[in-house]
């Protein structure tokens, strides 16, 4: 099969593409795929500037000179996509969408109204043969809602994609979680075998792949986990080990004299305001 992998996390140690790359290697177990895998935020794609041109040469292709139209050639060629990406306030991250934006020369500006009312531009490309499955992870403990937006606008760009959305993903990259990451990249694997096979995951496999790694109120107190991934400026942050209480990260406090300017509301802050922020200890549970 010929498989299509957009993966739209910027960071080079993506949580979702880990899981994404244990899929791979379970759907590779079956047989041999080739495999194409692009790393948007490595490539150039910009925003659709919305001149319709494509729709008026109907050719399949941008005007927009950069690295979107070889993406649209292995795309309209591709038996699996596999969009990886994490959730980016309740949807996908605007480099990715940039490219979900940019697919619109594979319709036309005809429009079809399907038998459930919904209204569709006709396509270019026999999208019926391409399957399309998302992967998409997320920081928050699982709560219902989380993923709505974007789930609606899957099913509706993409008719009905498998869908896989998993919360809790930073634990990924934490390596004193390894005792609860480890079974969730094992079940990726033999998901990943399951959907070469028949090209679905059965409800039961989507549940256990989208489980809570840890118990959802584990971390809801105080907010979700993340490894060090520290911003530039704040040097010296390190991480308590999930053993010592916690996996998140504990910058150094910042000090109360140093003021900082918003360009939003044109005034100065002092941090030592900031008390309404959480305490940065997270409980762990005794399973792990
Ligand atoms: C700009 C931004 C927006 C985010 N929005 C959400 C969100 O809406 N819901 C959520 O649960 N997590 C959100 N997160 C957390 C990420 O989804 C989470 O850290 C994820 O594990 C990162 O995956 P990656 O390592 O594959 O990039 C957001 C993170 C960033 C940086």
């Amino acid at each position: 099969m010929k498989i299509l992998v957009l993966n739209g996390s910027p960071k080079k140690k993506s949580d979702t593409f880990r899981l994404t790359e244990a899929f791979l290697r379970g759907m590779n177990r079956r047989a041999e795929h080739e495999t194409h895998i692009v790393r948007v935020i490595d490539t150039k794609i910009s925003p659709c500037r919305g001149c319709f041109s494509c729709w008026r040469r109907g050719d399949g292709r941008c005007v927009i000179d950069d690295d979107q139209n070889a993406i649209l050639d292995v795309y309209r060629d591709a038996d699996v996509i596999i969009w990886s990406f994490p959730l980016y306030c309740y949807g996908m991250p605007s480099h990715l969408k940039a490219v979900l934006d940019r697919t619109i020369p594979l319709v036309q500006q005809k429009m079809v109204r399907l038998p459930d009312g919904a209204v569709r531009h006709e396509s270019l490309v026999d999208f019926s043969r391409i399957h399309t499955l998302v992967i998409s992870g997320c920081g928050f403990p699982h709560w219902e809602g989380n993923f709505d937006g974007l789930r609606q606008m899957c099913r509706t760009c993409f008719g009905s994609p498998t869908m896989i959305c998993v919360p809790e993903t930073p634990l990924l990259n934490v390596p004193a979680a390894k005792a609860v990451a480890d079974p969730l990249l094992a079940r990726f694997e033999r998901a990943g075998e399951e959907y070469a096979a028949s090209l679905a995951l059965s409800p039961d496999t989507i549940a256990a792949l989208e489980a809570p790694m840890i118990p959802a109120d584990t971390c809801s107190d105080s907010g979700p986990i993340y490894p060090a991934t520290r911003p530039p400026s704040s040097p010296g942050a390190k991480m308590k080990p999930l053993s010592e209480g916690g996996a998140r990260t504990v910058f150094p406090p910042i000090p109360s004299r140093r003021r900082i300017w918003t360009g939003i509301t044109g005034t100065w802050l002092n941090p030592a305001s900031f008390t309404h922020l959480p305490p940065l200890t997270t409980p762990v549970p005794s399973a792990i």
